[in-house]
């Protein structure tokens, strides 16, 4: 009998910690125990919470006070997500491995930890062994497993299937992102309103460096003596609310046709959907034939749970060696908190975090 294990959730009140509050209200073995916040702390969570998500506050959470973020108060918790701002998040989830705890972090801080996993559980899950190395390295009896940013998963997951099965040469990425990406308040209503803002040389070449780690650590199906790959993202935000749209080409060393890269996304699966774990949805790549389609508003929440697929569709053949194809990934749910938990869900399975 499995026991249900209690999770405490940092930066509780933030647009991904609601999405962990909402997913995890019906979780089978996973229950929120702790809120945590800064400016909240002291106060009601259903007075204090901005709960721009589907649904309602669940009343059992509504009640529950928001505490301080600290380990020593947290004597009965198994489990920490940790959705917490840039900055911030490093030293705070330091602390709490530290402690014993397992973090499950969504923060840019730790991600290029070289012991520090940059988990999308389909497509890297061998790079949690990464833990034990972390663990004895830093003699933590806790550890911290990041996901990557929303927009590098919106991209990475449709190239994974690819780049493990094809030789690709290079891939550009030209994203049109949410505002939620940018967490509450955000960006300032006059940069965006009847605009599209580029994100700039920054943000464009961190999306490029967590794709290529992640894609460097797939398991490739492929010989390809040489498969450095060329990889460009030009990266803006647009006044949608939630959902990610992602513009790929993609161009091979060798000839493709588009009728087998579908095949490829169609058929992908990954251990989540092998072991049946409860946020696994049935596709991870939900692929849609239909003309001018994906779209935002209708396909962010796409797959069960809801939100957890990314949406594939406009794939065309550019030439005998060029694909293109557009996602549109949930970026607070599958890019942040639903991938928290289902990479959570992956490590109890695995054995590092105790299911007894
Ligand atoms: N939004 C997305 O789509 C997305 C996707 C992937 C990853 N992420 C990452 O997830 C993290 C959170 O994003 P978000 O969009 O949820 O941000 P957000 O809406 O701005 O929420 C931030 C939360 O952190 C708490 N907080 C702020 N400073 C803190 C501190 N010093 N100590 C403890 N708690 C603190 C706030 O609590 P109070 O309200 O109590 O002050 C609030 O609950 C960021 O690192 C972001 O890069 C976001």
């Amino acid at each position: 009998m499995r026991r249900t294990l209690k999770a405490a959730i940092l930066g509780s009140t933030g647009l991904v910690g609601i999405e962990y509050v909402r997913m995890l209200a019906n979780h089978p073995y996973i229950k929120v125990g702790y809120l945590a916040g800064k400016g909240s702390v002291g106060k009601p969570y259903g007075e204090v919470v901005r709960w721009q998500t589907i649904g309602q506050v669940p009343t059992e959470i509504a009640d529950m006070e928001v505490k301080p973020t600290d380990p020593k108060l947290m004597d009965d918790v198994d489990i920490v997500f940790s959705p917490l701002p840039q900055g911030a998040a490093g030293p705070v989830e330091e602390e709490f491995a530290k402690h014993g705890f397992p973090v499950i972090s969504n923060s840019p801080d730790h991600r290029f930890d070289p012991d520090v996993p940059l988990l999308i559980p389909e497509v890297n899950p061998h790079t949690i062994s990464l833990i034990d190395k972390q663990r004895e390295r830093r003699d933590w009896r806790g550890f911290i497993v990041t996901t990557p940013l929303c927009t590098a998963q919106g991209a990475a997951i449709p190239l994974a299937p690819i780049y493990m099965n094809f030789k690709i040469d290079s891939s550009l990425i030209t994203t049109i992102q949410s505002l939620s990406g940018a967490g509450y308040p955000g960006i300032p209503s006059l940069d965006v309103i009847d605009n599209v803002l580029p994100l700039g040389d920054n943000y464009d070449n961190k999306t490029v460096k967590e794709i290529s780690r992640i894609l460097s650590e797939t398991k490739r199906m492929v010989d390809d003596d040489d498969n450095n790959l060329s990889l460009g993202a030009t990266t803006h935000r647009v006044a949608t609310i939630h959902g990610h749209y992602e513009v790929i080409y993609i161009t091979f060393k060798e000839d493709v046709t588009v009728e087998k890269i579908g095949e490829t996304l169609d058929s992908f699966r990954g251990e989540p959907q092998n072991l049946k774990l409860p946020t696994a949805p049935d596709k991870p790549i939900l692929l849609i034939n239909q003309d001018a389609r994906p779209q935002v508003y209708f396909d962010r929440w796409a797959g069960n749970p809801p939100g957890m697929s990314v949406v594939v569709g406009r794939l065309g053949q550019i030439n005998r060696r060029t694909i293109r194809l557009v996602s549109v990934i949930h970026n607070t749910v599958r890019g942040a908190a639903g991938g928290g938990i289902l990479a959570t869900e992956l490590l109890i399975e695995k054995g590092y975090i105790d299911k007894r």
